[in-house]
């Protein structure tokens, strides 16, 4: 008897306490897709030496003035203090730096064994532009600000690596205005490494 009581006490906790947690996890909801899209690699290999290259792009991105970038643009409290310091790094360029990940650097610390070429990861970009892009879909900011590795080839010279700007924002690509600021994005980044591999200079 104490014992069949036991039991639909149980099963009375049970029919309580089940839809409770049901209704307390329904509350949420998470999706995982994955959704395929064409991306585009650009490559620029040039016998120009490394140092010579990446001496090029840091004049190009004012790397020396944007070293407390990040730090000072989070710091900023109107839009004139953030436009200003942005301008006070490009002046009459396009980009300055975010953040460099220098591969070499660590890897010779890791595996001291290995010769490692120079490596480095920048990321580069310019606020101003962001700030049209990603209003128009914030989805495009898992690739704002975007990365480019410079890597050091066989002979000596340098390689350029980064993904085509339009194509990594295809699938965001619902209006043309976005389209518009890709392919921009697409010719300026184009330019400033046309700049850097010049070997007319
Ligand atoms: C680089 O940025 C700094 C600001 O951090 C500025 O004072 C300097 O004039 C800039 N250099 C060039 C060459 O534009
Ligand atoms: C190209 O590089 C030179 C030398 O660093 C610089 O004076 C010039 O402004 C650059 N032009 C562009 C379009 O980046």
């Amino acid at each position: 008897m104490f014992k069949q009581w036991l039991f639909s006490a149980a099963l009375l906790a049970s029919s309580i306490v089940a839809p409770t947690i049901a209704a307390a996890t329904t509350k949420y909801h998470t999706v995982k897709t994955i959704r395929p899209f064409t991306a585009e690699l650009v490559f620029y290999e040039t016998n120009i030496p490394y140092d010579t290259v990446l001496g090029r792009l840091d004049a190009a991105i004012n790397k020396t003035g944007s070293v407390n970038f990040l730090r000072d643009f989070h710091n900023s409290k109107t839009k004139e203090e953030q436009t200003t310091l942005i301008s006070s790094i490009i002046q009459d360029r396009t980009f300055l730096l975010f953040l460099e990940t220098n591969h070499k650097a660590w890897l010779d610390v890791y595996d001291p064994t290995t010769q490692h070429p120079k490596a480095t990861v920048y990321t580069i970009g310019n606020p101003n532009f962001a700030a049209n892009i990603l209003p128009l879909d914030y989805t495009t900011g898992v690739n704002i600000p975007p990365r480019f590795l410079i890597l050091e080839t066989k002979n000596g010279g340098a390689k350029i690596v980064y993904q085509q700007f339009s194509k990594i924002f295809a699938p965001f690509n619902k209006n043309k205005e976005l389209a518009g600021h890709t392919h921009d994005l697409d010719v300026n980044f184009g330019a400033l490494f046309d700049n850097v591999t010049s070997t007319k200079v």
